[in-house]
């Protein structure tokens, strides 16, 4: 198979005295001026680019690239548009080198080198810099080509990407971080991708344990009878339908002395969600691959823990299972007991994700972490809440919830908080058993979603990060492409680096 492996390095060096195939330089709309390098760049160049936007084929639009061909040492020129000045944040950079680096990549361009100091314009520290350009564009330069088999050899990739600057930081640790982070990314994507009848619970778990060999994790992987010694009910009860045997993945990470209490994430991990005896009719059980989205971005934020040495005690928790009609599926009106003792009345087979998630919340409340995080696609509804543009979050904790949003500003992954107001308890009681696992129709369903799961994680400070919406990305856009996005990758891995 032949892999992608892009290698990102940084060199100091005058960008005239370059050699590439091409050179990313950033403008603002207002601000179409060279700096002093550029210009001698430019009259080295006789005065092509100079030229080029005199004559108004490039003017800086946000969203713009333009090549220039030289034929010199720097073969093309690109000309990036930042749009206007007043706007020009990192998210909008970000999107920038992304679009830039798919294009080159599609143009049959192997390799290209960034001007920095141009993309910076006095507005950001360098190393956050460093970091969104190494991310944005090994991120947007992902593809999914696993089950191709018709002219793999033709498909373009880049090979080296250089980062010009003038400053003298080594921006190691940047660079790391980013490639880290971008692998692990790109990993979630590809493990979300694979196909359904690929990606069973086995094949998971046995995934995590390779993974845990690799990057020095522990790794429990517990089996059908084990959960069931464990009592978990709930997560038995939605498995049941399936001949994929169910598994529980427990990863564990511990950087931190052994006095720091754990932090623990937990992971939807329904290999497939036909909705169960609820049948989830045409087109709405398409691309339900996707419903483990929450596992594979748990799995690889400890991986890359690990490889980061974060100075942090981390317990991953992924139940793993499929959703499907059999004769042996449990059925609306059923009755399921969660390992904590508390009983739930079924009302629909496809509000599955709960499900698994009460017994996986529940064994990590026992686990006394410091704090609980849980990322599944739970809803449907989140696309109502927030479209594809964020993702919708809860929180228990007023500390828990400024580190989140702080790591979003910090990640560019966009996720807005909606409130856990007692009102939608009311919804939850159940005639039979404690409660039932879903509120009344189309009201809420983000929150009465939230709600339940409250009931398992005990007073620990948690967060609930619903991805219903934003795994999976209908566009190539920017640092997505189509298909998996690894949303909360590197929302998690901010929290995590700055944890205290
Ligand atoms: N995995 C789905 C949620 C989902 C649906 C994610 C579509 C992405 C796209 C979840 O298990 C589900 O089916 N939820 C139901 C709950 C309902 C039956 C209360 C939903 O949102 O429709
Ligand atoms: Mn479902
Ligand atoms: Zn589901």
């Amino acid at each position: 198979m032949e892999k992608a492996t892009v290698s990102i390095k940084i060199l100091r060096v005058e960008i005239g005295k370059i050699k590439d195939n091409a050179l990313l330089v950033g403008f603002l709309k207002d601000k179409l001026s060279f700096d002093v390098e550029l210009k001698k760049l430019d009259s080295n160049l006789n005065g092509v680019i100079g030229s080029y936007i005199k004559n108004g084929n490039f003017k800086g639009e946000s969203g713009e690239v333009k090549s220039i061909f030289t034929n010199k040492d720097i073969k093309s020129i690109v000309l990036v548009g930042l749009g206007e000045e007043a706007k020009y944040s990192l998210y909008v950079l970000s999107n920038a080198i992304a679009d830039a680096s798919k294009r080159l990549r599609d143009n049959g361009t192997d390799s290209f080198s960034i001007f920095l100091e141009s993309f910076n314009n006095g507005k950001f520290a360098d190393e956050g810099l460093v970091e969104k350009v190494a991310l944005s564009s090994l991120m947007a330069l992902y593809k999914f080509i696993e089950y191709k088999t018709k002219d793999k050899d033709k498909a373009k990739w880049i090979k080296k990407i250089t980062i010009l600057t003038n400053s003298k930081q080594s921006f190691d640790s940047e660079i790391r971080y980013a490639c880290t982070v971008a692998d692990c990314v790109n990993k979630t994507r590809s493990l979300v991708n694979t196909p359904p009848n690929v990606a069973t619970p086995r094949y998971i778990a046995d995934y995590a344990k390779e993974l845990a060999k690799q990057s020095g994790l522990r790794c429990i992987v517990f089996d059908e009878r084990q959960i069931e010694k464990m009592k978990m009910g709930c997560f038995l009860g939605v498995a049941q339908g399936s001949v994929q045997k169910p598994r529980l993945v427990v990863l564990e990470y511990d950087g931190a002395g052994k006095r720091q209490k754990p932090i623990a994430i937990v992971g939807k991990g329904i290999t497939f969600d036909s909705g169960g005896l609820n049948l989830k009719p045409y087109p709405y059980i398409l691309n339900m691959k996707d419903d483990k989205g929450g596992a594979a971005a748990a799995i690889h934020i400890i991986e890359a823990c690990a490889r980061l040495r974060l100075p942090i005690n981390l317990r991953v928790i992924t139940p793993l299972c499929e959703n499907m009609p059999s004769g042996t599926s449990f059925r609306p009106d059923d009755v399921l007991r969660a390992c904590n003792g508390m009983t739930v009345e079924i009302k629909n087979t496809d509000a599955e994700g709960r499900l698994i998630l009460a017994d996986a919340l529940a064994y990590a409340a026992e686990q006394k972490p410091q704090a609980i995080i849980d990322i599944a696609t739970l809803t449907g509804a989140s696309l109502i809440v927030l479209g594809n543009v964020g993702t919708p979050f809860v929180c228990t904790d007023e500390n828990l919830r400024k580190k989140v949003n702080n790591a979003s500003v910090k990640s560019l992954e966009k996720i807005w908080e909606l409130p856990l107001w007692q009102e939608y308890e009311e919804s939850l009681k159940s005639d039979v058993a404690d409660f039932k696992h879903i509120g009344d129709e189309g009201e809420a369903g983000v929150i009465t979603a939230a709600m339940f799961l409250k009931n398992f994680v005990k007073d620990i400070p948690w967060v609930h990060i619903d991805i219903g919406t934003t795994v999976w990305s209908k566009v190539d856009k920017g640092v997505l492409t189509k298909g998996a996005t690894g949303a909360t990758v590197r929302l998690m891995m901010k929290m995590l680096r700055e944890w205290k």
